[in-house]
């Protein structure tokens, strides 16, 4: 992942926690519940895997570490045989790598493994660059772009972070969306 506050460290395999209010922003334009079985493959310590849960949906989760909670270990960029079709969804704040690479290569795989709707919480110009339109511009499962308006706290005690980011979402196979994927803003309040 790209941030790096000055006074942090560079955090081991890329652990920066996403804050409840930021999966609430998208659950509420891409509701889950009861009947949604869901895959997180970079749970980390299940900061996301826990709202999906609150919200009724089953939650599997993967990581390459293990943290402070239970997952079942799978490094998503090496694995290439994963039994991945029983789930609806995936969602997670992925690793983003030196230049974003390993970020690129994490929405590949969801896309290649889930036929449902995938979810990645990425930097807020992820979608800019002629490298990444396979995912974007000609992609007709790419649905929705969520701008989130505030900024995430990464850190205990950061209260300035230094980039913006958002959700990117695609559809279930085979998709029609190519060119018209929706622009939403969003935040960390409801909005009135
Ligand atoms: C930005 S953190 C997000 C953690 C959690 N999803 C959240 O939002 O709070 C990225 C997570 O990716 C995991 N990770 C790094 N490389 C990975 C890989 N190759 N396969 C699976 N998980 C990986 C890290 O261990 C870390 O938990």
């Amino acid at each position: 992942m790209t941030v790096v506050a000055s006074n942090y460290a560079r955090k081991e395999n890329d652990l920066y926690q996403t804050e409840p209010w930021a999966t609430e922003a998208l659950l509420r334009h891409f509701p889950v519940g009861v009947g949604s079985f869901i895959w997180e493959p970079a749970a980390g310590n299940h900061m996301i895997a826990d709202v999906l849960r609150k919200h009724g949906a089953s939650v599997f989760t993967s990581d390459i570490a293990t943290y402070d909670r239970q997952n079942a270990q799978i490094d998503f960029l090496l694995s290439g045989e994963l039994e991945t079709g029983m789930f609806n969804a995936l969602i997670t704040n992925p690793p983003y790598g030196k230049g974003n690479r390993q970020a690129v290569r994490f929405a590949e795989l969801a896309l290649e493994r889930c036929d449902g709707w995938v979810a990645l919480l990425l930097t807020a110009k992820f979608d800019f660059g002629k490298t990444r339109q396979h995912l974007f511009r000609d992609n007709p499962r790419y649905a929705a772009k969520i701008a989130l308006v505030d900024r995430i706290q990464w850190f205990p005690g950061d209260t300035s972070g230094t980039e913006d980011h958002a959700w990117y979402v695609w559809g279930p196979v085979p998709g029609n969306c190519c060119g018209s994927a929706r622009m939403i803003y969003e935040g960390r309040e409801v909005p009135a």
